[in-house]
């Protein structure tokens, strides 16, 4: 299976740090976000990753590709080590397809749809990360069992947050599972169906790429992934798995990212002691 990670926005949050760079390459302890985003996909059966690229791609492009001469300088420092880790990223199995207009996240997911072909996909949005990797094998666990049908991730959301998601209506099947029954792309908060938002994490039916061919623009003038998928709605199931937010780092502003690197090395030996040391230390 394919797994798509669109990542052609422009990063407006993070500037001047994404002056020149894509904010998918920004650091979350030791690595890119976006590196961690395709380690999970690979980890829940992908067998290749594109990579919707932008402008500013350079460096990412430059990240998931062979470094021998880094490779070699680091292994004639007695660096074996850091060689693995270099050799790790350029090896990783990554592809790139070009958005060239940010036309909306259906758009750049549309821009797969030739290496996709007639075969279920994964879409996994870049600026969320799943450390422990545990979500998509719960989504292809649901989508084995109900026949190939398409799932996606969801997560409860405070109610006055619900506008900047998209929402989904569902009955609940059991304990965090979800028979979808709607979905709206950033609802007023008085015309949301539920509390529970898309969560950036999908494994869909090729029937989503014909769709998204078809979509007209949506919320915010932008091709939606989400009203592709309520047109689904009208000739196959879905279903919709809940995340728990302990399970899910949003990276997408620089306090969420930041909280997620202290998460994140709040988990590790090696940085936990030093981190609240210095935070004892500055208050
Ligand atoms: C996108 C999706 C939305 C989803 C959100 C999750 O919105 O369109 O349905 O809830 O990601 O992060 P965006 O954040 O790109 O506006």
């Amino acid at each position: 299976m394919k797994a798509i990670i669109p990542a052609a926005g422009l990063g407006t949050r993070f500037l001047p740090a994404t002056k020149a760079q894509r904010k998918e390459m920004l650091p979350v302890l030791d690595r890119p976000v976006i590196q961690y985003v395709v380690e999970e996909a690979l980890a829940a059966d992908a067998d290749e990753v594109i990579i919707i690229n932008g402008s500013r791609k350079v460096a990412l492009v430059e990240h998931f590709s062979p470094s021998p001469d880094l490779s070699e300088f680091l292994i004639s420092k007695g660096k074996k080590m850091l060689a693995d880790a270099v050799n790790h990223a350029g090896d990783l199995p990554v592809s790139f397809v070009d958005q060239d207009r940010p036309l909306g996240l259906g758009h750049a997911v549309h821009c797969a749809a030739a290496k996709t072909g007639k075969e279920p996909f994964y879409v996994l949005l870049g600026d969320v990360l799943v450390p422990d990797n545990q979500v998509l094998r719960r989504m292809l666990e649901v989508h084995k069992r109900y026949n190939g049908a398409s799932v996606i991730a969801v997560i409860k959301v405070p109610r006055e947050q619900v506008s900047r998601f998209g929402i989904i209506a569902g009955s609940q099947l059991r304990e965090g599972l979800w028979k979808v029954n709607d979905l709206v792309e950033k609802p007023a908060v008085e015309n949301a169906p539920s509390e529970y938002a898309i969560f950036g994490r999908y494994l869909l039916t090729p029937t989503v790429m014909e769709l998204l061919a078809h979509t007209a623009p949506g919320a915010g003038g932008e091709i939606q992934l989400t009203d592709a998928l309520k047109t689904l709605l009208t000739t196959e199931e879905m279903y919709a798995v809940a995340v728990d937010a302990d399970e899910g780092f949003d990276t997408g502003t620089i306090e969420t990212w930041l909280e997620t690197n202290v998460r994140l090395a709040m988990r590790k030996p090696e940085f936990a002691q030093m981190l609240k040391d210095a935070i004892t230390s500055v208050g």
